[in-house]
C-alpha cells in the first residue's frame, strides 16, 4: 500500500510516496527562501502561488524519486491545518482532485502533529508515550502524546513562537533571512553568557512559553551598543548577543521539556520542527535527557524542517479508519484532530 502526501502550509512545496510500515521511499521538498529573502519574512500571497506553479512538478519528482507510479497509490495525505490559509487550500484541493480522481482514501494530517510524529517516522518503532515538544517558525507547543492519534495540549508560546524569535533577532542583527540557521553560525564564535537576556516563565510551573520580551532585549540591547559604539558594533559582540539569545531560548525550550517529563511522570521525550536542527539545542536537550534518564528522539534535520515525509502520520490514521470527507477545508489555526 503506496501513500502521496502532500505539504504546502508555508514556505515549502513538499511531496513524500511511504508505505504502510511507514517506510519513506521519496521526500521532494521545493523551498521557497529565495523568493521571501527580500522581504524578509515569509509573503503569504506569494506563497500561495508559488505553492500553485510547484506542486505538480515536486509531486513528480517524488514519484519519480520513490519509482511508484500515480495509479498504484492508494491514499493521498494532506496537511490541512495549521498554516497560511491560501497555501495550505493549494495542497487541499490538489489532494482532493487526487483522491477523486484515483478513487482513493484521502487523509487529513496536522502539520504539528506531524512534526512530532517525524520522531516516530525516523525511529522506525513506537515512541509513545511521550512528551512532544514541537518548535517551528509559527508554533512553539508542549503535548503530552499518549499515541501517536491522542495528543493533548500542555503549553504553547502565548505570543512569538521560538522560531520567529530567532528570525526576528537576525533581522535586528542584520543577518538575513531565514534566521536559524544564521544565528546558529553567528553564535558559534560568540559568549553565551556575555548578555543576560530573560528566560520567560522559566522558574514557574507553567508550561507555557513566551519570546516577545527577549527579542525586544536583544532590540534594545543592540540599539544601545550602536549608540555606544559609534553606530556599528563588532562582530565579536554580534556573535555574543546571537550566542546569548540562542542560550535564553535553549534555557526555555530544554527546562520546560524536563518539567513536563516531571509533571506527567513520562520518561520519553519527542521533539520537532525546524529550530530541531539547532546543534546547540539537540546537544542541550541530550545532556538534560541523559541528566533525568529518559529517552529522546529527534529526527534529522531533513525531517525536522518542513517536508511531506512526516504526514505518515496518516498511516496511522488510516489503519484506525479516520479517512477525510472531500469536503475537507483548510484550517489555518491549531485544533487537535479528530
Ligand atoms: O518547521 P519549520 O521548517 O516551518 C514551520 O512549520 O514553521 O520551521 C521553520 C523555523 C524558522 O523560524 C527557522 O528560522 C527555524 O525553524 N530554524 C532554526 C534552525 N533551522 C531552522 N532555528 C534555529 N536553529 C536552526 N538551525
Ligand atoms: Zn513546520
Amino acid at each position: 500500500m503506496y501513500f502521496l502526501a502532500i505539504e504546502s502550509s508555508c514556505d515549502e512545496t513538499a511531496a513524500a510516496v511511504f508505505d504502510d510500515q511507514p517506510r519513506v521511499l521519496a521526500s521532494a521538498v521545493a523551498s521557497q527562501i529565495d523568493l521571501h529573502a527580500r522581504f524578509g519574512g515569509v509573503v503569504p500571497e506569494v506563497a500561495a502561488r508559488a505553492h500553485l506553479q510547484r506542486l505538480l512538478p515536486v509531486i513528480d519528482e517524488a514519484l519519480g524519486q520513490a519509482g511508484v507510479k500515480l495509479q498504484d497509490i492508494g491514499a493521498i495525505a494532506v496537511m490541512n491545518t495549521p498554516g497560511l490559509v491560501g497555501a495550505l487550500l493549494v495542497g487541499v484541493s490538489a489532494a482532493k482532485m487526487l483522491a477523486v480522481a484515483l478513487d482513493v482514501p484521502l487523509l487529513a494530517v496536522n502539520h504539528i502533529e506531524a512534526h512530532i510524529y517525524a520522531c516516530r517516522l525516523a525511529a522506525g518503532t513506537d515512541v509513545f508515550p511521550a512528551i512532544g515538544l514541537v518548535v517551528s517558525g509559527g508554533h512553539t507547543s508542549l503535548f503530552h502524546c499518549r499515541s501517536a492519534l491522542d495528543f493533548s495540549l500542555l503549553g504553547a508560546t502565548i505570543d512569538d513562537a521560538a522560531g520567529e524569535a530567532f528570525d526576528k533577532v537576525a533581522s535586528i542583527l542584520g543577518l538575513g533571512f531565514p534566521g536559524g540557521p544564521v544565528v546558529e553560525r553567528t553564535a558559534r564564535t560568540g559568549n553565551p553568557r556575555a548578555f543576560a537576556f530573560p528566560r520567560s516563565f522559566l522558574h514557574e510551573d507553567r508550561l507555557d512559553f513566551s519570546f516577545s520580551g527577549l527579542k525586544t532585549a536583544v532590540l534594545y540591547a543592540h540599539r544601545d551598543l550602536l549608540a555606544e559604539q559609534g553606530g556599528s558594533i563588532s562582530e565579536q559582540t554580534r556573535a555574543d548577543l546571537a550566542a546569548s539569545f540562542q542560550q535564553a531560548v535553549i534555557d526555555v525550550l530544554v527546562g520546560k521539556c524536563r518539567q513536563a517529563l516531571e509533571q506527567t511522570g513520562l520518561g520519553t521525550l519527542c521533539v520537532g520542527g525546524g529550530v530541531a536542527a539547532n546543534q546547540t539545542f539537540r546537544q542541550a536537550l541530550e545532556a538534560m535527557a541523559k541528566a533525568h534518564g529518559g529517552k529522546l528522539f529527534v529526527p534529522p534535520l531533513s525531517l525536522c524542517t518542513d517536508n511531506a515525509a512526516m504526514a505518515a502520520l496518516a498511516v496511522e490514521k488510516w489503519r484506525a479508519g479516520r479517512t477525510a470527507p472531500l469536503d475537507l477545508d483548510a484550517q489555518p489555526t491549531y485544533s487537535a484532530t479528530a
